[in-house]
This record gives structure tokens, C-alpha cells and sequence, in this order.
């Protein structure tokens, strides 16, 4: 009974000395977790503010100021930040984006900024998340003569010509029905995103859009219905091309690049492509040639009052809402405008001019919208 009463004695000793080595334990723990939360906070917070500082200072002037987005998209956008995690953010922004205006930033790629700096910019722009609206919600019509341009540019090195292979291509025929059959699109969709990197398929997930990757579906989805893809195009280019063969006496191209125009033509214009093909189908030769020069010189013309919204979203930031200038010169009225055909006019704007803030809208406007909007300039000069 004694000895059970000593042990009874020294267990709860131990037991007090336990409880107070625990108590002190812990609070020593958490003074130093403190310290370590308040120091972690002390860094993202500067890291916070450096990011804010790249942002303006490198991705303002085309995402917005609060990144509302501008030429280039909304970044403060739930979707997007709900879909794209860190490190997609990262890569995107490390390698730009193919074939549009957004430029590679990481050192790596030619780029400016460090991976510090990248992910600085990122846990910026995840700080809008918490109230970001959601504007990108906004329809997305997959595009499969889209997706043309993008495989011409970027996939046909190694998949031939139209994704038909090739004697000494490196990669497989894409563009083959049976083969086509054998896979869904999800199967590939995820070939496109993950790639084959042992066999030499890039890993395209990082580095295209997911439009861009459901423009490539849709291609491939033509494609598997035997269907001939038409890379797109403007009927300017095809004008171009037309102008060029017709003044090298080439009537049977003339004749095709105006029958590829007439389709996606549009405006007051449309039925000039179909005078002159008649012209130059019947042979009258100087007739035909000036008949076409016209029709080049005047392209695009679309509809003023569809223009004037277009301008207010897309110009008048840099213009003024009255065409009165601010960052941009005024144009109403502007000699350029008035001393430039509509042809020169539209050249201008898709490319911009290069060391200026004025940068092309080629990407970010379609031919028929350029023409809106060159329509409602056109009001201005009267
Ligand atoms: C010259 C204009 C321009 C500049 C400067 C620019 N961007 Fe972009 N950015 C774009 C365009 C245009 C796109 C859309 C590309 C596309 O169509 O997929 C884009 C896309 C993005 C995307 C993907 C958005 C999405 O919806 O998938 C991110 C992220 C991004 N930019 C971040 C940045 C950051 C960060 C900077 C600065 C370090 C920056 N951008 C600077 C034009 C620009
Ligand atoms: C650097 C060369 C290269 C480029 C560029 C490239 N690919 Fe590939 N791709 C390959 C190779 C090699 C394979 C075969 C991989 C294998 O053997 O598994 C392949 C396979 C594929 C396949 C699977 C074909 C099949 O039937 O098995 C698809 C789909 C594909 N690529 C799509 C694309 C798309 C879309 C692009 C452009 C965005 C692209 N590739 C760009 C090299 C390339
Ligand atoms: C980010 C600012 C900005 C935006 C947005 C912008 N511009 Fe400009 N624009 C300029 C600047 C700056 C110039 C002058 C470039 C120079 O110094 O040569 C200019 C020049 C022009 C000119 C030539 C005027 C002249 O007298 O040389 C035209 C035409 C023009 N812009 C049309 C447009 C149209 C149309 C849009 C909308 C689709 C647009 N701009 C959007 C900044 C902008």
C-alpha cells in the first residue's frame, strides 16, 4: 500500500513538471511562430509592393492601371484567376504569348524580369481575386480558320504544311481522317496541353490560351469531317494579292483571291468586289485594273454609327471622346486622316506606330470593326 502511495507521490510530480516544460514549450513556440508570422508578412507585403511597382510600370499600360484590362485582357477577372493557378500565371507571363502582343517577360525568353520579379507580379495580381467581377464570362465562338492561322504559325514547322506531315516532318500527320477517328477531342486536348516531350511534342498547355487551344479543337474537328480549312484572313490581304496578280496580267489569280474575299466581305463595298470580278471575268483590262485600285484604295468601309461605341471603348482614352486629343493627336478633323485613303488609314491602325503609344489593334479588332470605326473618323473630316 505504501510503496503504491510513493509512486502515486512521484507520478503526479512528473506530471507537474510535464505541464509546465509543455506550458513553457509552447509559449516559446508561439512568441517565435509570431515573430516568424509578422517577419513572412513583413516580406509579402514588400514583395506585394514591388509587384504593384512592375505591374505599372510594365503590364499598366495594356492590362489597365487596376488591371481592368485594356488592349490586352482583364486580369483582375474571377474566371481567370479561378481557373489559372500560380504557376500557370507564372509561365504565361515568363513566356508571353504566341502570335499576339503579349510580350515574354522572364529573362530566359529575352525579357526583363526576373523569376523574383514574376513572382512578385503574381501575388500581386492574386490580390485581386477576393473582388474581382467576372467579365470574361463573355461568349467565346471557337474558331476553327482561327485555329488555321495559329497551326500555320506555330505547329506546321513540324506537322506539315495544313497538318498533312510531310516527306521529312518530324512529327506525325495531324491532318488524317481515320487517325482523327481513332481520338476525341478531349484526348486531343489534353496531347496539345501536356505534349509528348520525350518524342519531341512541346508541352503547349503553358504556353497558349485555352481559346486558342479550343480554336485548335475545332480546327481538328474539321478536319476530321474531311473539311478544307481556310486560314483567316482579310479581305484586305486578298485585295492586296489580287491587285498584285491583276497588274502582273495574272487574271485566273486575280480571279481567285476575289472569290476568297467576296465571303467574309462586309459594308456599303460588297457588291464593288462583284463589279469588278465581272470586269475582269469579261477581259476589259484597264477597266478592270482601275475598277480594282478603286476597290483597294477604299477598303474597309464599314458603318459609322457601329463605329462610334467601338471608338469611345477602344480610342478615345488616348484621343479624346471628341476626338479632341489628349495622349493621342486630335482627329477631329486630322490631315493624316483626311490626306489618307481608307487602305492607309486601316494599315496604320492594325500596326500601329512603332516607339509610340500608339500600338496596333490587330489582334485585339476585327477587319469589319477597324472598318466601323474608320467610318465614324470619317464623319469628323467632313
Ligand atoms: C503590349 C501589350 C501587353 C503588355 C505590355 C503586357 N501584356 Fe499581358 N497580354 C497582352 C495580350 C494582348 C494578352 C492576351 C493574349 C491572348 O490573346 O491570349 C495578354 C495576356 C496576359 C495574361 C493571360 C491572361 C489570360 O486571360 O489568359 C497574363 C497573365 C498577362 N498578360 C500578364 C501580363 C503581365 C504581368 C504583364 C507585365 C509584366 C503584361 N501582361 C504585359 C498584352 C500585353
Ligand atoms: C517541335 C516539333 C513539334 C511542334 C512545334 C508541334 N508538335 Fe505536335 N508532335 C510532335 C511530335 C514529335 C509528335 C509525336 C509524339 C509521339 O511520338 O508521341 C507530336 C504529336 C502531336 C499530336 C498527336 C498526334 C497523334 O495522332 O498521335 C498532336 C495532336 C499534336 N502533336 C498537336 C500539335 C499542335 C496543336 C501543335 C502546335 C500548337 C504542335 N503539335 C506542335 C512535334 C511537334
Ligand atoms: C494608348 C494610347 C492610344 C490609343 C488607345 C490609340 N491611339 Fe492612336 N495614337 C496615339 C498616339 C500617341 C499617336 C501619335 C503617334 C506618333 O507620335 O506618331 C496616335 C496616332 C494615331 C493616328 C495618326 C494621327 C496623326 O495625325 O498622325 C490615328 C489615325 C490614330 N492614332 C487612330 C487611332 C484609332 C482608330 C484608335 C482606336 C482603334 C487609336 N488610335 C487608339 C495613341 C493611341
Amino acid at each position: 500500500m505504501l510503496k503504491n502511495e510513493n509512486y502515486n507521490k512521484q507520478l503526479l510530480i512528473g506530471l507537474i513538471i510535464t505541464v509546465v516544460l509543455l506550458a513553457s514549450f509552447s509559449f516559446i513556440m508561439a512568441m517565435e511562430n509570431a515573430r516568424l508570422v509578422e517577419a513572412t508578412e513583413h516580406h509579402a507585403k514588400e514583395s506585394l509592393q514591388h509587384g504593384r511597382a512592375l505591374f505599372v510600370e510594365n503590364c499598366a499600360s495594356c492590362h489597365g492601371s487596376r488591371g481592368e484590362g485594356g488592349v490586352g485582357p482583364a486580369l483582375n477577372d474571377k474566371t481567370l484567376l479561378e481557373e489559372a493557378s500560380n504557376g500557370v500565371l507564372f509561365a504565361t507571363i515568363q513566356t508571353g504569348r504566341p502570335n499576339t502582343t503579349m510580350p515574354a517577360w522572364g529573362q530566359s525568353y529575352g525579357g526583363a524580369l526576373t523569376d523574383e520579379d514574376i513572382h512578385a507580379v503574381v501575388d500581386y495580381i492574386r490580390e485581386y481575386e477576393e473582388n474581382a467581377p467576372d467579365n470574361l464570362a463573355e461568349d467565346f465562338v471557337p474558331s476553327a480558320s482561327r485555329g488555321a492561322s495559329l497551326f500555320s504559325s506555330t505547329c506546321f514547322t513540324c506537322h506539315g504544311e495544313d497538318g498533312k506531315g510531310g516527306e521529312d516532318s518530324v512529327a506525325p500527320a495531324i491532318n488524317n481522317v481515320s487517325r482523327l477517328k481513332q481520338n476525341d477531342n478531349e484526348w486531343y486536348e489534353q496531347t496539345i496541353i501536356n505534349g509528348h516531350p520525350s518524342e519531341g511534342m512541346p508541352i503547349w498547355g503553358e504556353v497558349l490560351s485555352n481559346n486558342q487551344i479550343e480554336d485548335l479543337l475545332a480546327l481538328f474537328e474539321a478536319w476530321r469531317a474531311g473539311e478544307e480549312v481556310i486560314a483567316a484572313t482579310s479581305v484586305s490581304q486578298m485585295l492586296d494579292s489580287a491587285l498584285f496578280a491583276l497588274e502582273e496580267g495574272n487574271k485566273g489569280d486575280a480571279l481567285f483571291y476575289l472569290e476568297r474575299a467576296e465571303p467574309i466581305a462586309f459594308g456599303p463595298l460588297l457588291s464593288e468586289i462583284d463589279s469588278t470580278t465581272k470586269l475582269i471575268d469579261a477581259g476589259t483590262s484597264a477597266e478592270a485594273l482601275s475598277s480594282l485600285e478603286e476597290l483597294r484604295n477604299n477598303w474597309p468601309m464599314g458603318d459609322a454609327e457601329t463605329g462610334e461605341p467601338l471608338y469611345q471603348t477602344t480610342c478615345s482614352g488616348c484621343h479624346g471622346a471628341e476626338g479632341q486629343g489628349s495622349v493621342g493627336p486630335k482627329l477631329q478633323p486630322s490631315t493624316f486622316l483626311q490626306e489618307s485613303t481608307n487602305a492607309e488609314v486601316f494599315a496604320f491602325t492594325l500596326v500601329g506606330r512603332e516607339g509610340t503609344a500608339m500600338r496596333g489593334f490587330e489582334d485585339v479588332l476585327s477587319e469589319e470593326e477597324l472598318a466601323n470605326i474608320i467610318s465614324f473618323l470619317r464623319t469628323w473630316q467632313e
